[in-house]
């Protein structure tokens, strides 16, 4: 499974990488307006840090004006792709992005059945949020299981994108299920790595060093 880091923090995408498992990055309107960036020099400064996909989102809410953005957005970098947000607008843009070979990343997805019409419309990625939906006590990963398993069922090339991700059993269950990629922020990663066993253990190895250096 493809790690991707879920920010627009230069300091958290250099972490990400410092550790050696970063595959791309998604950013999205608040993690730019977080930054107080602007959202091209920005993710100009992040195609020069990940050699990867980098999703740039549209704030455009008409097709038409979407296509335009993201036309503008996918000449920064040969490594952007277009973040669409779903619905009919959306799946317009995709559509016509597609047929421009521009890759996109179809957002917001909240149902296996708009990541299907989604990937129908020719969508590089799909980023079902599977955070948002636990919020409102509807387990978002039943509907990454459902969206895997529909796109093996008619072999569609879109790349599961599991985004909203907010704990390590999220990441864990993305890569049970097969999904093709997971989107963290750093401190999700940070939480990954980290096991109270390696903790003692580490400790353990140092003392048992140190008291045996002490009789030599
Ligand atoms: C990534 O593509 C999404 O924009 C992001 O994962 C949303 O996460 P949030 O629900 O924690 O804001």
């Amino acid at each position: 499974m493809k790690i991707f880091i879920d920010s627009a923090n230069l300091e958290d995408i250099e972490e990400g990488v410092s550790y050696g498992v970063v595959d791309g990055v998604t950013t999205n309107p608040s993690l730019i307006a977080k930054e107080g960036a602007d959202i091209h020099s920005r993710i100009r400064q992040i195609c020069e840090i990940v050699d990867g996909p980098i999703s740039a989102e549209v704030v455009a809410t008409e097709w038409e004006e979407m296509v335009e953005e993201g036309r503008d957005l996918s000449q920064i970098h040969e490594n952007v792709v277009v973040k669409v947000p779903v619905g009919p607008e959306g799946l317009r843009a995709a559509k016509k992005l597609r047929e421009e070979n521009i890759d996109t990343n179809v957002t917001l997805i909240f149902s296996p059945s708009q990541a299907l019409l989604a990937a129908k419309a020719g969508a590089s990625y799909v980023s079902p949020f599977v955070g948002r939906l636990d919020d409102i006590t509807q387990p978002g990963m039943e509907m990454v299981r459902d969206i895997v398993q529909i796109f093996q069922n008619y072999d569609f090339a879109t790349q599961v994108l599991v985004a909203s991700v907010r704990n390590p059993l999220h990441f864990l269950e993305a890569a049970k299920m097969g999904a093709d990629v997971a989107t963290l922020p750093v401190a999700v990663v940070r939480q990954l790595l980290k096991h109270p066993l390696t903790d003692i253990g580490l400790e353990k190895f140092l003392a048992d060093w140190h008291k045996a250096s002490e009789l030599r």
